[in-house]
């Protein structure tokens, strides 16, 4: 199949570059036109798992194609796809103004049937407007379908949840489409579910916020348990070993944060809200999560009394581990606050370290664990990146001044800790 993508941000630089590997003809399309001469290069702007090793061999093989030319790349392809951001406005709202546009320039291309995929995450009716746009804008009697596909890939994990998915969703409003969309979809073998466009938008929000709602679950139980002495660990082990449950998404910690749950969750409850439901389940989960790096803060402020002056290393600033992405990072955010509060933080991540360097240049960064550790008066852990578990936890604790370690993500073991002389706080185990 010969594929367009429009946009080659996250989304769309996996989802085509997955879609080269297993054999179809792609053309990553996008309006910047650095990123295209970069991606030409074979220089990936974002850091992801096997991707540059996957673009370049599908770059090579000629199946994997980029460029800033949308016109040339509707006529050459069969199937396009919408994968452009849709960014939260300040009211909230999910930002469709790029979607929109390029639903223009789609329109303006077209010369005959072509399939519209919109893959960017967007409020439920969105497909119906895209369609009416494109009807708007391409020339009388042209005839072409959207179809809704969204994606469901997690950042650090990309390649593997787009090569072997859990379900693909295709919303359509007519049979027409579908066959190509199968066609696509034929090699990664995953059971495909057909719905109607405005169903398959809602299972994105759907999802996400389910998501999103397990962890400020969880982490409303942590708060409980914290107050009566139990452990969220293993509160979580029993709930999730209830296949109805399921343990994935129950990991106590500062909250969530990234590109996609703040946002989609604000959308969805502002979606809900014009169609006439008020979401107040979802205001909680968000109010639950902006609430946890408070809660930490206060962890920190009843040990340490008080932070102005005290030196503080951090461990973490991406918004999870395996991801270079600072996008609303509550490691970021944590720091920021104790710098605000008058602490020095020297920070640590393995992959985050140039974007903070550009966007926050206030934070202090080290070149290793065991730097930021030097002669620290507390250490914190606000990312859950494997590979902290395995530093070598006997000379951070020569190296600090005072051994009290706060884990903001649940990743070491109390006892062990404990055992090595550390004072150890967790989330919601004793
Ligand atoms: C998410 C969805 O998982 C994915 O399906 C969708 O397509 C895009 O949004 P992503 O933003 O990459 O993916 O991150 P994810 O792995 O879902 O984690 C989101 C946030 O939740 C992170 O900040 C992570 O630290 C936090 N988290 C996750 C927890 O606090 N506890 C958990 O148990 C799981």
């Amino acid at each position: 199949m010969r594929i367009a993508i429009i946009g080659s941000g996250y989304v769309g630089l996996v989802t085509g570059t997955c879609f080269a590997e297993v054999g179809h003809h792609v053309i990553c399309v996008d309006n910047d036109p650095n990123k295209i001469k970069r991606l030409q290069a074979g220089d990936i702007p974002i850091y992801e798992p096997d991707l540059e090793e996957l673009v370049r061999k599908n770059v090579q093989l000629d199946r994997l194609h980029f460029t800033g030319d949308t016109r040339a790349a509707v006529d050459q392809t069969e199937v396009i796809f919408i994968a452009v951001p849709t960014p939260a406005r300040d009211d909230g709202w999910a930002d469709l103004s790029y979607v929109e546009k390029v639903a223009r320039e789609i329109a303006e291309a077209l010369t005959g049937y072509r399939v519209i995929v919109d893959k960017s995450t967007v409020p439920v009716k969105t497909g119906e407007k895209v369609a009416e746009t494109i009807r708007r804008y391409a020339q009388p009697g042209i005839e072409f379908d959207v179809v809704s596909n969204p994606e469901f890939l997690r950042e650090g994990s990309a390649i593997a949840d787009l090569m072997k998915p859990d379900r693909i969703v295709v919303g359509a409003n007519s049979p027409r489409p579908l066959e190509k969309m199968r066609e696509i979809y034929a090699p990664f073998n995953a059971p495909f579910m057909v719905t109607d466009l405005n169903s398959a938008e809602l299972i994105k929000h759907a999802a996400n916020s389910f998501l999103a709602l397990k962890i400020s679950y969880i982490n409303a139980v942590a708060a409980i348990c914290e107050a009566a002495g139990a452990d969220v660990m293993k509160v979580a082990d029993g709930m999730g070993a209830d296949h109805r449950i399921g343990r994935a998404f129950l990991n106590a910690g500062l909250g969530y944060g990234g590109s996609c749950f703040p946002k989609d969750i604000k959308a969805f409850i502002k979606i809900a809200d014009e169609l006439g439901y008020s979401f107040d389940l979802l205001k909680e989960v968000e109010r639950i999560n902006e609430d946890q790096p408070r809660r930490f803060l206060k962890k920190m402020h009843d040990i340490l009394w008080v932070l102005r002056d005290k030196k503080i290393a951090q461990l973490g600033l991406a918004f999870k581990g395996n991801t270079d992405d600072i996008r609303s990072s509550l490691a970021v955010d944590l720091a920021l606050r104790m710098i605000k509060e008058g602490a020095y933080i020297l920070a640590y991540d393995p992959e985050a370290m140039d974007k903070v360097r550009d966007a926050h240049p206030e934070i202090q960064l080290a070149p290793d664990p065991y730097t930021a550790a030097d002669g620290a008066e507390a250490l914190v852990i606000a990312t859950e990146w494997k590979q902290f578990k395995s530093l070598d936890w006997g000379r951070l604790k020569s190296l600090m001044r005072s051994p009290i370690v706060f884990d903001g993500r649940n990743l070491l073991n109390p006892e062990e800790m404990r055992s090595l002389g550390f004072e150890y706080h967790s989330i919601g185990r004793p």
